[in-house]
């Protein structure tokens, strides 16, 4: 493992400045997928009044923004808990679930297989096929969802931006009824797609075995706030809830979180930037010969040529103040893999100019 990638995770700019000497403030930073737009406005009036919200102790219950987002999600508020982050929540369903055994598709988000380990979870895993374009056998799937109590799919997946279509999701939520198995699908980034992209979240009364996980640090640009939310049958709801220790989730998130329940026009805007930057990147890939997948989040995997190091191309990146996620340690990845977050067009050029002189020395 390089040693930039230590504590796993991609936007970690403290260990970045310690390993290439750049000062946190410098980076342009390509290895977390946070919207390039910043927070909405509507937010950022809440951040100015935020000794209002920090004077006080949170609402331990999270009335507010459990009653906004059911608004939003067309769901009950009985059916949302909201967590320090998605990653709280994830956290959270090991504690109430305990499974014995945890299945995951990889190359997926570090974190499910670190959580598993962590609650003493055996982990069962099942390789996506490269030659499908990273998508997984459909009766490895199945298998998975049999022999575990748990699995977790990353829809879309992190780090491929690979998307399951809605008869695929049917197919694992089936499943999971038949198996008594929860199956919990990480839609962390499913904001990012064109009309919030396929989801079975109208069904979810019929699949009381599927989560669904929601994280609002990426879309709204809050990793530092930290904020997510889970949603899904009411009675394993209370269960996951019953894990969590009072105020987790501080004042200001809480209001910020609820503010950013309200600004369609910055979601859709969010959306259309996206796509637009997203397909400019992979036209520069595809010219320059280099792999890409058609990941459909607001990040892209790509793929160096034979020979090349993504370790090689992170540093040299990284000399000239850009941070990308190198992705050699994922399983089921090679050491030509990279992935990079679509940010703002001045930002993208500034990392297309940059790949070109480097692949120019090459
Ligand atoms: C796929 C995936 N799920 C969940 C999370 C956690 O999100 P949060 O910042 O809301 O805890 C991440 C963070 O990188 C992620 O990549």
């Amino acid at each position: 493992m390089s040693r930039m990638e230590k504590y796993g995770h991609g936007g970690d700019l403290v260990t970045a400045s310690a390993v290439f000497g750049v000062s946190e403030e410098q980076w342009i930073d390509f290895s977390a997928n946070i919207n390039p737009l910043g927070p909405p406005e509507e937010m950022k009036t809440v951040l100015k009044e935020a000794e209002k919200y920090i004077l006080h102790y949170p609402d331990p219950v999270h009335r507010k923004i459990r009653q906004a987002l059911a608004e939003k999600n067309q769901v009950s508020p009985e059916e949302i808990i909201v967590g320090n982050g998605a990653a709280e929540c994830m956290a959270l369903v090991f504690q109430a679930f305990r499974p014995h055994k945890t299945g995951v598709v990889q190359p997926c988000f570090v974190e499910y297989t670190q959580l598993a380990t962590l609650y003493g979870s055996e982990i069962v895993t099942v390789y996506a096929r490269e030659e499908q374009g990273f998508k997984p056998e459909l009766e490895e799937v199945h298998q998975l969802i049999k022999n575990t109590d748990l699995v977790i799919l990353g829809h879309p997946n992190n780090p491929t931006g690979l998307v399951y279509t809605y008869e695929e999701l049917s197919a694992f939520a089936q499943w999971a009824e038949e198996e008594e198995t929860m199956v919990v699908l990480d839609e962390a980034f499913l904001d990012f797609l064109p009309e919030v992209g396929p989801t079975l979240l109208g069904e979810r009364r019929k699949y009381p075995h599927v989560l669904f996980l929601r994280s609002m640090t990426k879309f709204f640009a809050i990793p530092g706030l930290r904020l997510g939310y889970a949603m899904g049958d009411e009675r394993q709801i209370a269960l996951i809830k019953k894990m969590q220790i009072p105020w987790s989730v501080n004042g200001l998130a809480l209001a910020a979180g609820e503010a950013c329940c309200h600004v369609a026009a910055y979601e859709e805007e969010t959306r259309q930037l996206v796509t637009r930057e997203r397909d400019f990147l992979r036209g520069f890939f595809l010219e320059l010969e280099w792999e890409v997948l058609p990941g459909q989040a607001n990040y892209l995997l790509v793929r160096l040529p034979q020979g090349k190091r993504s370790g090689d191309l992170q540093l040299q990146l990284a000399n000239r103040g850009i941070l990308i996620r190198d992705c050699s340690m994922y399983p089921g990845l090679t050491e030509r893999d990279f992935r990079i977050a679509v940010r703002s067009r001045e930002e993208n050029n500034k990392l297309i100019q940059s790949i070109q002189e480097i692949a120019e020395e090459w």
